[in-house]
């Protein structure tokens, strides 16, 4: 198993352990996120929750191969598959969550910071949403989310060109707290979550889901509608062309399409 759980001093810390393939993250692995994230929500005595990945490795999101492997909605309902059950149970946690980017986050890996509570990078992590490059389309209502954190043209830059951004920018755009140096950015996301142990969950409770109200609806809306055409798109030939080139460590060609 690439997901490691344990819970230390009130802090349930999920962490995600497959750095020979750069934590990539498999259908296996979502579903082992999804359960850990609704089993912490229900133990009363986890007061806030910490995601993690490797040194040097956040996530570089989806894998490839499985996903192509098993698509997202193969087995029936897309939004029952166990990427979108990952992703609403990190939507649906009412515990704090803290994410601890400890290196490249990649896809998913940038697009699940838009869903934590608080957010610190290692200053030699690269966040990256490439997801038109590989044929497909944004997720996890990052095409709701991140128009609005930097402004549609920006937001453009990294959703329609796919370019790469640094941890100062993501700074300056407010999708993180802090930038932290490497070493240190999981003890610091520790020591923030820990500091929920010293205060009353119920309202730490009640805050969180008065933030989220407002654009809940919504964002579960744009999640289903991006999460459609994902899925349709994993299949289609200009995502066959990008995944090929991945594989094959080549440049994809579109000239054709
Ligand atoms: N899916 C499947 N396998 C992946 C992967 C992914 N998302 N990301 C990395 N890997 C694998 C590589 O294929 C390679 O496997 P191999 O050793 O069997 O050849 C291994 O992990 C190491 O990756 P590599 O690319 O050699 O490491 P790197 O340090 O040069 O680059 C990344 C790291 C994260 C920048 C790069 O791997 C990358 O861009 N990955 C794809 C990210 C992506 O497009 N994610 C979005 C999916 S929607």
């Amino acid at each position: 198993m690439s997901i490691r759980t344990a819970t230390l001093n009130g802090v349930f810390t999920l962490e995600i352990a497959r750095p020979e393939k750069k934590n990539a993250l498999t259908v296996a692995m979502y579903q082992a996120m999804a359960e850990a994230l609704q089993a912490a929500g229900e133990d009363r005595s986890v007061r806030a929750v910490l995601i993690t990945g490797q040194p040097g490795i956040f996530t570089s999101g989806n894998d490839i191969e499985d996903f192509v492997a098993r698509p997202p909605g193969a087995d029936g309902d897309t939004m029952d598959s166990p990427v979108f059950r990952f992703m609403r149970a990190l939507l649906e946690c009412d515990k704090p969550v803290v994410a601890a980017v400890t290196g490249a986050a990649i896809g998913i890996g940038t697009t699940m910071l838009l869903h934590c509570d608080f957010v610190y990078v290692s200053d030699e992590a690269r966040l990256a949403m490439p997801f038109v490059g590989l044929g497909l389309v944004p997720e996890y209502a990052s095409s709701l989310l991140v128009p609005q954190l930097m402004g549609h043209v920006r937001a453009a830059e990294k959703l329609m060109l796919g370019d790469p951004f640094t941890p100062q920018e993501a700074l300056d755009c407010g999708l993180v707290n802090a930038v932290l140096p490497a070493g240190e950015v999981v003890n610091h996301a520790r020591r923030v979550a820990e500091r929920f142990n010293q205060l009353p969950p119920g309202a730490v409770r009640e805050a969180k889901a008065l933030m989220g109200a407002p654009q809940r609806e919504q964002v579960l809306k744009v999640i289903r509608a991006e999460g459609e055409l994902f899925a349709s798109r994993l299949r289609s030939p200009e995502a066959m062309e990008a995944f090929q080139a991945f594989f094959q460590k080549r440049k994809p060609d579109f000239s054709k399409f």
